[in-house]
């Protein structure tokens, strides 16, 4: 399977527009060595045809245009997105839907039934749809191994996991199993597993589980210390708070990433623009190479 990094940064982007935090300000100027991310998507595909997105996030024209598999070119109106997956309710994760709305028939929507409501009460985007193209909802289930048929090749397992749901949600600051997910996807052929979770506060035995039983692992990376907002004076919120896991620390991601076997592909996805392991040359991002631990950017290509 083949999994492309569309977008690796968290909400906001980085740098994000309204940001002189020290890296969204020294990536604009050049004074630090980084490069700009967009916000929070993957596409996978086990034959290259046939793409399941994974969240929609509200950079998705750009990162089409930059990813000539999703525009095929077989019709007048065409694209490789056969399936959208969402894996929580977040406006980086969905507000891409907007940006769909063309499309010829209703896109195939894979998510949660909490995912769903927040989309169709707290921010109403499923409905506004209705007035486009739609979507065909699917129920996206927890703990059983699943197919979806417009994307041959792969399987999926999701698993509920503990993040955070959003400002939106009545379940906000009381998140419940299904507001947020973690998918393992297999390539059916090979049996290769990757686990996918952006968004994952806490590690809990099933996370664990299925990142053990991966072959790449595909996590976390908003913040590097749980204190990196407030301290900043961006948020009063910690990392844990706000549902990610911080990398640095006990029970820390690298602590968990640690414990993994050397075999496993370690990389750190949806990055928070204030992490200081987007500039390559700081103290941290060499860290996690001395741990084996890979920066997900634009562009990055996985074959598994
Ligand atoms: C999060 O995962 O916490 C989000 O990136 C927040 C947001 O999109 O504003
Ligand atoms: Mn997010
Ligand atoms: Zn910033």
């Amino acid at each position: 399977m083949k999994i492309h990094v569309l977008g690796a940064a968290a909400g906001g982007g980085f740098p994000q527009w309204n940001c002189n935090c020290p890296n969204c300000d020294g990536v604009r100027t050049g004074r630090i060595q980084a490069r700009p991310r967009t916000q929070s998507s993957i596409a996978a595909s086990a034959d290259d045809t046939h793409w399941a997105l994974f969240n929609a996030s509200p950079d998705i024209l750009q990162q089409i245009r930059e990813f000539p598999a999703l525009q095929p070119g077989r019709g007048l109106r065409d694209t490789g997105i056969a399936a959208i997956v969402l894996i929580d309710a977040q406006i980086d994760h969905t507000t891409g839907l907007y940006m769909l709305r063309e499309h010829t028939r209703r896109h195939p929507l894979w998510c949660t039934p909490q995912v769903r409501e927040d989309l169709t009460r707290g921010n109403p985007i499923l409905p506004l749809l209705e007035h486009y193209c739609g979507v065909d909802w699917h129920t996206l289930p927890l703990g059983d191994r699943f197919s979806i048929d417009t994307v041959p090749g792969l399987r999926f397992e999701a698993l509920p996991l503990l993040s955070n749901a959003p400002p939106y949600s009545p379940h906000r600051d009381r998140p419940e199993p299904g507001d947020n997910i973690g998918v393992t996807l297999i390539d059916a052929a090979s049996t290769r597993r990757v686990f996918y979770a952006p968004g994952l506060g806490r590690m809990e035995a099933s996370v664990w589980a299925a990142m053990q039983a991966a072959d790449v692992v595909l996590v976390d990376g908003t913040l590097w210390t749980d204190d990196e907002m407030i301290r900043l004076g961006a948020s009063q919120k910690t990392s844990r708070a706000m549902g990610h896991l911080p990398q640095s620390g006990p029970d820390g991601m690298i602590e968990w990433l640690d414990k993994l076997p050397a075999t496993t592909r370690k990389i750190l996805i949806h990055i928070n623009n204030t992490n200081p392991i987007l500039d390559e040359a700081s103290p941290q991002h060499a860290e996690l190479a001395r741990h084996g631990i890979e920066v997900a950017y634009d562009g990055m290509s996985i074959v598994v």
